[in-house]
């Protein structure tokens, strides 16, 4: 099977001293949606720029659609495309004009040109103002110009750096709905870096967790949220008083790992809830403790990167408001 990316045991080093990259495997499949997400200076953007041939591995070997990214660089660069961190288009002229650049620099016949500028401009809503200087382009506006200039090639592959680094939440959720329909129509694989945590959760087929430049976790959200094995259900028992006895009781269950009360409320941390929960169930019925609510909180993927690249120690990610709910806990 030819995967889109393939990335084995890649190592860069910048100047013989930082080690940017430090042994990286990747497989992406076809069609998917790849989040690499990953702290400050983690080794993001220097995957990136790997993969799309503009820096050179130290070491070992990345396969766009099985053409090596060294030897193989102008057939990489053919199925490809890339949006970097930094803007990447010109804000003294037009959209249009923008896009008629990348389109002569791409060498798209100029018999097809105008035909496939206005398609890149309706696709990413940009239409109405391609003929407005970039400088009068909200943040948002340029980021998705700039995604229509990647798109002129229609790539098998768009990688994107950041893609909505600095937008407001309508403008990252514009620039998505746009990405993902582009992505349908034409079968596109994208990859893309991110620091929001909420697209690599709504959009990713697949994540992967770097940290100093070496992937430390990887699957779907779901998994990699499964993979925390920690979640919490919170009873809310009215004015009952939950004695020592009761305490003892759930605590003494197999899976339940810790139980903080607080005031009327008790919160039992678990491994997994729905296994959890008709044991804890049955001491509470047992005792005669009615119960007038319960919750159950998951870890989320904040929880997720918090444990595995963050710098609260082990067993302390979860999110703030279960925090709260387990305050003065073993953790
Ligand atoms: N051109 C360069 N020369 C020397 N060192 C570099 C260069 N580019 C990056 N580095 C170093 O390599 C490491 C990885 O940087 P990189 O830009 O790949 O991280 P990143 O995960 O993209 O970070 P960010 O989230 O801040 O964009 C950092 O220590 C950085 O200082
Ligand atoms: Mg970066």
């Amino acid at each position: 099977m030819i995967f889109a990316i393939e990335v084995k045991q890649l190592v860069k080093s910048y100047d013989n001293k930082t080690r940017a990259l430090d042994g990286i495997d990747l497989k992406i499949r076809a069609g998917d949606v790849f989040a690499l997400l990953g702290p400050n200076g983690s080794g993001k953007t220097t995957l990136m720029r790997i993969l799309t041939t503009q820096f050179k591995p130290t070491s070992g070997e990345a396969f766009i659609f099985g053409f090596d990214v060294v030897r193989q660089d102008a057939e990489v660069r053919k199925v490809i495309s890339y949006v970097p961190q930094e803007t990447s288009v010109w804000t003294d002229i037009s959209g249009y004009e923008n896009l008629l650049i990348y389109a002569k620099i791409y060498g798209i016949p100029s018999n097809h040109r105008k035909k496939i500028i206005l398609e890149a401009l309706e696709s990413m809503g940009m239409d109405a103002v391609s003929d407005n200087l970039v400088k009068t382009y909200s943040g948002g506006m340029i980021r998705r110009l700039e995604m229509a200039c990647a798109m002129l090639i229609r790539p098998k592959i768009l990688f994107l750096d950041e893609p909505t680094l600095g937008l407001d939440p309508s403008a990252r959720k514009a620039v998505w709905e746009k990405l993902i329909s582009f992505k349908k129509e034409y079968d596109t694989t994208v990859f893309f870096n991110t620091h929001y945590m909420d697209e690599a959760d709504l959009y990713s087929d697949e994540i992967a967790i770097i940290n100093r430049g070496k992937i430390i976790k990887s699957g779907t959200a779901d998994e990699l949220k499964h993979s925390i094995r920690r979640e919490v259900i919170q009873f809310s028992l009215g004015d009952h008083i939950v004695d020592k006895d009761v305490l003892k009781g759930i605590r003494g269950l197999d899976f339940v790992r810790d139980v903080i009360i607080h005031n009327s409320d008790i919160s039992v941390v678990v491994e997994d809830a729905e296994t959890a929960l008709p044991g804890v169930m049955e001491v509470l019925r047992g005792r005669g403790i009615p119960v007038r609510k319960i919750s159950t909180a998951r870890p989320t993927l904040d929880d997720v990167f918090l444990k595995y690249a963050g710098t609260m120690s082990s067993g302390s990610g979860v999110s703030e408001s279960r925090q709260a709910g387990s305050a003065g806990g073993k953790g």
